[in-house]
């Protein structure tokens, strides 16, 4: 078997609060990335996931653990670690003093490209994320979605063999989304770039994703598939509803019926049904509706979303468990 191109180890960081207090922000997660694959690291808001990308990408320094790309300890040989990688940050890094193409080229040449292959590739990439026009701006008079179409078209420029993309569709519309999401896929097709992602849209690990870590607090809650991550929770095939208003009697009669084991309010008119079994669940569920006074707008029967099972999984952390490829 090959080796991972990336491996994580027992990664941790410790961060110094104003009052004096530490917050452990990574707490000892260890997992690792095959060439080629496409990883999403989901989790909520200070979570830890910047940290995790920040400490790979030799932006900061771990408080202890391992971080190897290809086979090589980053502490060892951090010029050929940053050689590999791309990177969208999830703040804005451009560079304020230089114009957009400027920003592209001189990325371009750092990473070894000629002057007349960076200056080509920057020129088709300001094509592709709608900025020719704004070619000679600098970047300080730019929007926040034309800042962040230059970021990614600048973590793409090299062609990098390892990609992160910290929240890069955040402040995108989308029809750029699908321009993003079409260059990293093309560099992942043709040349088995590797793909680290984090994002708080849920159909995006969902349509491109391999594997898919569920993180909180610093630590890995699970982490496999998305086929094996619907294992996690209570039923693989979910009852979704949708009515004028969801009131208490609703509920309190759908709870009684032995074939729903859990039911989950999404918001006032959206209910998720966990049915304990898979058998004609739709013309078990119906005639409850049917009883109430409510409108039923909605009801399919469908696999579980990742919205729902990162859902479940962050408010049941304490029985989770990594699933695989740790
Ligand atoms: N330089 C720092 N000094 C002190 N604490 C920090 C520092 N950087 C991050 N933290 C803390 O570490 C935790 C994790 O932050 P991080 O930015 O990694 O979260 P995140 O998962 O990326 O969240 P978001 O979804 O909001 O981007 C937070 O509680 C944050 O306040
Ligand atoms: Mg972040």
């Amino acid at each position: 078997m090959t080796k991972p191109l990336l491996e994580v180890h027992n990664l941790r960081k410790v961060f110094k609060k104003a009052d004096g207090s530490q917050h452990v922000a990574v707490d000892d997660i260890s997992f690792h990335l095959e060439t080629g694959e496409i990883f999403s690291f989901l989790g909520p808001n200070g979570a830890g996931k910047s940290t995790t990308i920040n400490m790979i990408t030799t932006q900061l320094t771990p408080t202890s653990g391992t971080i190897k790309i290809a086979g090589r300890d980053i502490r060892t040989d951090p010029i050929n670690a940053r050689r590999k990688i791309g990177i969208v940050a999830q703040y804005n890094n451009l560079d304020r003093g230089l114009t957009a193409f400027e920003n592209l080229v001189y990325h371009g040449r750092y990473f070894g490209m000629t002057t007349q292959a960076a200056e080509q590739r920057a020129n088709e990439l300001l094509a592709d994320f709608g900025l020719s026009e704004w070619r000679q701006d600098y970047v300080k008079s730019f929007s926040g979605g034309m800042a962040q179409r230059l970021k990614i078209a600048r973590a793409i420029m090299h062609r990098p063999q390892l990609l992160f993309l910290d929240e890069p569709t955040t402040g995108l519309d989308p029809a750029y989304r699908e321009i993003l999401w079409d260059h990293v896929l093309r560099l992942n097709r043709q040349q088995q770039t590797t793909v680290f992602l984090t994002t708080h849209y849920m159909e995006e690990p969902e349509r491109f994703s391999d594997h898919v870590a569920i993180y909180q607090q610093g630590k890995i809650r699970a982490l496999g598939t998305i086929p094996e991550l619907r294992q996690l929770v209570p039923a693989a095939s979910i009852v979704y509803a949708t009515v004028d208003a969801v009131t208490a009697p609703l509920l309190q009669e759908l709870n009684q019926q032995p074939f729903i084991k859990e039911i989950l309010q999404k918001d006032e008119k959206n209910l998720a049904i966990f049915p304990n079994t898979d058998d004609q669940i739709l013309q078990q569920v119906l005639p409850i509706f049917e009883q109430q006074p409510v409108k039923l707008e909605n009801i399919r029967l469908s696999f579980a979303s990742l919205d729902d099972i990162f859902v479940h999984v962050t408010e049941h952390p304490t029985e989770m468990e990594v699933k695989a490829h740790a």
